[in-house]
Parts: C-alpha cells; structure tokens; sequence
C-alpha cells in the first residue's frame, strides 16, 4: 500500500516533511514538472522512486520561462487529474506552489548560463533557459533532495540544468532520463495536446527525420546534408516551420563538424523544433 499523497502549497510545508524524512534516515527524490502528466512524467516518478526512498514531485506552470507571445495562458492545468496519477507512481508528497509564494514582491534574483543557452531554442526563446534555471535553482534548494531527476526529451533543459548545478555547487545529482514516446515515435509532451487530430498524424514525422539524420551522420554522412534533408521531410509532411535541425556535441552542444562526424569517434545527438500548427514539438536523438 503507498503512502497517500501530501499536497504542500508552500516551501515551509516541503520543508517540513523533508526535515521529517531526513530524520528517519531516509533519502529523497525530486521531480519538476509543470503539470498536465503523461506517461513520460510518470516513468520520471517510478525511476525517481528506484533512486530513493521518498519522492517529491512539483507542479508550477513557471511564468518566468514563457516568451510574452508564448503559451503560458493557454499551458493545460489539470491538477486533481494529475494528482489521481501521482500516487499510484509512488510520489510521497506534491509541491504546488502559487507564483507569488515563489517570486514575492521585490523577486530580483536571475540564474544565467552562458554558451549552452546560446544556442538550439536559446535564440527562439529569448529569456526561456533563465526562467528555468532560476526557477529549478530555487527548487532545488527548497527541497534540497538527494537526486533529482529531469528528462532528455528536453536535452538542452537537462544539459544547462546540469551546468548550473555544477557551477553552483548545489549538493544534488542531476540524472537524466530517456524520452518516453508513443508507439508512432512521437515524443509524449504536454503540448501535444494542442494537435488537431490531423496534425497528431503528421506529428511522428519528427521523430522519423532525426532517427533517419542520425543514422546517416553514424555512417560518415556530412551533418549539415543530413539535417538539410531531415529539414525538409518533416516540411514536406506538413510542420508549419522548422526553428533548427542540428546536429551537435552531446556534453557541450557544440556543432559537429564533417571531419568528426567521418571519424565517428564523438558522443553526439540531433536535436530539433518546429511548429505544427500552433503547437512547437521539440525532439532530439543520440547519433
Ligand atoms: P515539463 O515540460 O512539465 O517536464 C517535466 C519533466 O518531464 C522534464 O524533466 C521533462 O524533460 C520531462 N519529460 C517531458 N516529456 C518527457 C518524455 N516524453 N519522456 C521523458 N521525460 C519527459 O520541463 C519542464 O516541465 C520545466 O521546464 C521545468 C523543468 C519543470 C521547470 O519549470
């Protein structure tokens, strides 16, 4: 039987059951997401519950990480329905704040990583990777869990995640975990609500394209030939526009150039964005 799940709506509520926790001797797992779960969040929570004895995991639709002409209003809320799939996962306690219970009157404080936000969606989404670095930095240290575990379906998110965490010697192990997709290979996203059942038919074309690019590249095909060729299928079957298509350096996000790729002998992923009517898919894939 699990233990039923606690709701905290504030950082002294977290706080107190993790210090509860802590006294016993056990150990605790921390989850970010904004909401709107799906079976890749799910599988985050049961690695999560593998990897400690308690899991905490958040719900906060972060207003800093939206572009004014972005989402945020529109981003699916759907609490008590998410909060029937949490405990079955195994999750001890969900952390939902309200926004000014994380950014009070006078909030100042921004978290910046240079290089690896400059790159990939960084320039589409001018602000975003800070919203989100200041927004997990504090989540972090709210909770300050033994691990916390974010998904390589948003590869550039977990690799500035990572950097920050370093860089600030913030005591958590970051773990990354692999993209849970549907039987058709599209990547599960809480955006893919937005798709008309039309666009859901054309939206695997994604995935396709970048396996397809990352197989060519992982056989000494140039990586600029082989995005420009992914680019194209996935216009071709219907995305509005492509943001990148790109073939980079997995640990530093670096471009990956002819000679690497002919050599083979790099760690490197393809990553992509584009639209589909209105929504913007992401998706990336190890070469
Ligand atoms: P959100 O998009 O809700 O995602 C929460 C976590 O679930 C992220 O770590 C994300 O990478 C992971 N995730 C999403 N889809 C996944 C899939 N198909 N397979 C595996 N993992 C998946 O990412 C965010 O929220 C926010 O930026 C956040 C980190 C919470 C900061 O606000």
């Amino acid at each position: 039987m699990p233990d039923s799940l606690v709701i905290a709506r504030d950082v002294a509520g977290l706080r107190a059951a993790v210090k509860a926790w802590r006294m016993a001797g056990q150990s605790v797992a921390l989850v970010p997401t904004m909401g709107a779960l799906h079976r890749g969040h799910i599988h985050l929570m049961e690695t999560a519950k593998a990897r400690a004895d308690k899991v905490i995991a958040t719900i906060f639709v972060n207003p800093t990480q939206f572009g004014p002409n972005e989402d945020f209003a529109a981003y699916p809320r759907q609490e008590a329905k998410d909060v029937a799939l949490l405990e079955p996962a195994g999750v001890n306690m969900l952390f939902a704040p309200t926004p000014p219970e994380m950014y009070p009157p006078g909030f100042a404080t921004k978290v910046s990583v240079s290089g690896l936000t400059e790159v990939l969606c960084g320039p589409f989404r001018p602000g975003h990777f800070e919203g989100v670095a200041t927004v997990v930095t504090k989540l972090l240290l709210q909770a300050l869990p033994d691990v916390a575990l974010f998904g390589e379906k948003d590869f550039q998110q977990l690799a500035v995640i990572k950097r920050f965490t370093a860089d600030l010697n913030i005591p958590v192990a970051i773990e990354g975990v692999p993209t849970v997709r549907e039987a058709d290979g599209l990547a599960m996203s809480s955006r893919n609500a937005y798709l008309t059942p039309e666009e859901r038919k054309i939206a695997p074309a994604l995935y396709a394209a970048i396996t397809k690019a990352a197989h060519s590249i992982a056989h000494g095909e140039g990586p600029m030939a082989a995005t420009a060729l992914a680019k194209d299928e996935v216009l071709k079957a219907g995305f509005r526009s492509v943001d990148y298509i790109d073939a980079r350096h997995a640990d530093t996000l670096a471009s990956v150039n002819p000679g690497e790729a002919r050599r083979g002998n790099f760690s490197g992923r393809v990553l992509a964005a584009a639209y589909l009517g209105r929504a913007r898919l992401i998706d990336n894939i190890q070469i």
